[in-house]
This record gives C-alpha cells, sequence and structure tokens, in this order.
C-alpha cells in the first residue's frame, strides 16, 4: 500500500510498488499546491546559498518578526517548526495529558500517533456521513463535558481528509470548559477568507488555545518543512523548551520570509482553486461519486454503490497508471469506499478523470 509510512505522497514507495520513476507519477496523494514553489524559493537558492556554512539564526527571529506582523501579534506568541509536524509532537509533548485527547475523526492521523507516543489516551468524537463529516456540537459537548472528558482536543480546520472548517463558536464553547485546544490550520491559508476564520489571534491571547500553521502546502515545500505555532507566550516558551536546537535550517528560514512577500502567488492560488475544485467535484460527480463539500485543496470522495472494487484495490490501479490517490480507509471512522484526491490543475484534473474513469469500470481484481 502507498501508505506503508502513514501518510500519502510518499513517490518512493510508490515507485517500488508501480516500478514507475517518481516524475512520471501525477500525486493526487497529497495536497499540494500544484503552480509549484514560488519564484521567490528559487531565488534565495540561487542568491544564499554561500552562506551554507553558518549556523541558523536559533531564534528564527526574522521569519518569526515577519509572521508576527502579517497576523498582528506580538513575537513571543510565535514558534517556527519543522514543518507542522514537528509542532504537532511539540504540542503534545509540552502540555503532558495525563487524562485524554479527544480528537473528531476522521482526522489526520498524526493526532493519535503523537498523543499515544507520550501515553496519551485518545477519545474519538465522531463525524458522520449523514451530517456531511461536520463536526456536532452536541455530540463535542457531551464528551467535553461528560465523566471522560479530554484533558486536550486536537482539531484540525480545516479537517483534513473531510476539508471543512470547524464552526469558531463551537471552539470558544470548548475553550470555556477549560480544556486545552490545539487546532490545526495546516490548509487554512487555501481559504479565500482565512483572515475572519483562523483563531491564530485568540491563540495569542488565550491561555489554553494553540494554532498550528503549515508552509508546506500553500507554498509547496514539503521537502524544505516549515511550519510555525501561536500561542500564549508561556505554552510557546514551553514547546522552544523541548525543541531540538536549530530544528528549523537556514534555507526554511530565508525561504519561509521571502515566499510571505508573493502576494500575486496567493492571489493567483485561491482563483485557482475556487473554479478548479468546482470542476473536478462535477466530473466527479458524473463518474457516479459521491463528493464531499469542501473549503480547500482536497476532496473526500465516496465510490459510486455500484463500484465492484474498493479503495485500496483502485490505488492500486491507478497507480499502475500513474496516477496516486489516497486510498482514505486509513483514516479511523472511513472504510474501503472513501478515497482522497487532491485538486491540482485542469490538464492533471482530466488525467485524474480519465483515468478514473477506465478504472472504476473494473468488475472485480
Ligand atoms: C492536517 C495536517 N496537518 C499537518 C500536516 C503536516 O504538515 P507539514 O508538512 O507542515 O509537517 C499535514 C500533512 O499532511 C496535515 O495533513
Amino acid at each position: 500500500m502507498l501508505e506503508r509510512y502513514g501518510h500519502g505522497g510518499d513517490l518512493v514507495t510508490a515507485s517500488d510498488l508501480f516500478g514507475i520513476t517518481a516524475d512520471q507519477f501525477v500525486d493526487f496523494s497529497s495536497n499540494m499546491n500544484p503552480f509549484g514553489p514560488p519564484a521567490a524559493v528559487f531565488a534565495v537558492m540561487e542568491s544564499r546559498w554561500r552562506e551554507l556554512d553558518r549556523y541558523p539564526d536559533p531564534a528564527v527571529r526574522g521569519l518569526r518578526s515577519k509572521l508576527a506582523q502579517r497576523h498582528g501579534i506580538n513575537v513571543d506568541n510565535v514558534l517556527c517548526g519543522n514543518g507542522a509536524a514537528e509542532l504537532i509532537d511539540l504540542a503534545i509533548r509540552a502540555l503532558r495529558p495525563n487524562g485524554g485527547v479527544g480528537l473528531a475523526v476522521p482526522c489526520f492521523g498524526e493526532y493519535a500517533d503523537a498523543a499515544e507516543k507520550y501515553g496519551g489516551h485518545i477519545v474519538r468524537v465522531p463525524m458522520l456521513e449523514d451530517d456531511s463529516f461536520r463536526l456536532s456540537v452536541e455530540r463535542v459537548m457531551e464528551a467535553a463535558l461528560g465523566d471522560n472528558r479530554p484533558e486536550i482536543w486536537m482539531i484540525g480546520s480545516p479537517n483534513n481528509p473531510t476539508g471543512m472548517t470547524v464552526d469558531r463558536e463551537l471552539i470558544l464553547k470548548l475553550l470555556d470548559t477549560e480544556a486545552f485546544v490545539v487546532i490545526d490550520e495546516a490548509f487554512l491559508d487555501f481559504v479565500p477568507n482565512e483572515e475572519a476564520i483562523s483563531l491564530v489571534q485568540e491563540a495569542a491571547k488565550r491561555p489554553n488555545l494553540l494554532v498550528i500553521r503549515s508552509m508546506t502546502k500553500f507554498y509547496a515545500i514539503p521537502g524544505i518543512r516549515l511550519g510555525y505555532a501561536v500561542g500564549s507566550a508561556d505554552t510557546i516558551a514551553k514547546m522552544r523548551g523541548l525543541q531540538t536546537p536549530w530544528s528549523v535550517n537556514s534555507l526554511a528560514q530565508w525561504i519561509g520570509e521571502a515566499v510571505l512577500d508573493d502576494v500575486e502567488y496567493e492571489q493567483r492560488t485561491r482563483r485557482w482553486l475556487t473554479e478548479e475544485r468546482q470542476w473536478l467535484s462535477a466530473d466527479l460527480g458524473k463518474l457516479g461519486c459521491k463528493v464531499f463539500d469542501s473549503v480547500t485543496n482536497y476532496l473526500l470522495v465516496k465510490l459510486p454503490d455500484e463500484c465492484a472494487i474498493d479503495a485500496a484495490q483502485l490505488q492500486q490501479l491507478m497507480g499502475q497508471r500513474g496516477v496516486l490517490i489516497r486510498d482514505a480507509s486509513h483514516f479511523a471512522g472511513l472504510d474501503g469506499r472513501f478515497i482522497r484526491l487532491a485538486v491540482k490543475l485542469r490538464e492533471q484534473n482530466e488525467r485524474l478523470i480519465e483515468a478514473l474513469s477506465a478504472c472504476l469500470q473494473v468488475r472485480r481484481l
């Protein structure tokens, strides 16, 4: 299976499985901006490589201050990390849950992995297909106020793999229970009115809220590894105390600063996504798939009822054609009828539809 190491976008495993070189795949299994890295990334690599003989700034001052300015918060409220993945891990280590960690499932697998690695137990609140995988206030509050109430909640907004943001009012209600809430906004940059939705400014003010953001998806730099967390100065200091020194390397720091200036790239990305998500959803619908609403750059898709193969078999057939898709049955709460697809550029999306159309006609493997 493609998710051998727990995630999509694993082109080394894909090459092993399908005997095709990495650059021949079109990858819908990880959710990157299909425009590729902004021009500023190449400019930084060309102009600054001579400085790689120096240590990175251990306090990531330039990038933190730029992020603080962008969000209108204090620099002490920002911690940069080696991808959002490092910050999820650091958050759990800093918060040391003795009680449970509440998750709205299906969700990103690293929340449970990080919690269990450090001895937390998971309290799962299901999001149901009948509710279009929206988080129900009643169900969350029942868990949040029950006997087995979680000490920490980790919630994606937009959630992976379901693609919807979480109601701000719901988070504020959870914060009132005095649980600690971690909101993962890794994909929020793709949402046009993200500033109105983000809880970043709230997180800088509240002792029990932390927001985690990724820069790898929107700027298509997963190989660079870059994310940041926003929280109270106290939470940020605790996390920083546990972080490996120089965890954010020099290239990541320079690139992070440079891409934040590229307003044209931001606008182009959001314009493309609004149009292309609609086109792809409609074409998937024509194949008999059920497509769940998404505000971001991936779609949760249910295979047609009459389809004779499951997500794992479909992934295999598509992979042989050089098209990688995510088998969503690996997410707790989903089964072999579900796949997750990134939204890409029109030509790539057309290749996806063509391959899907051929594979969905297969009776049984
Ligand atoms: C919801 C979510 N959060 C965080 C991450 C980690 O992102 P990063 O590449 O910044 O470590 C991912 C990666 O797929 C993700 O899907």
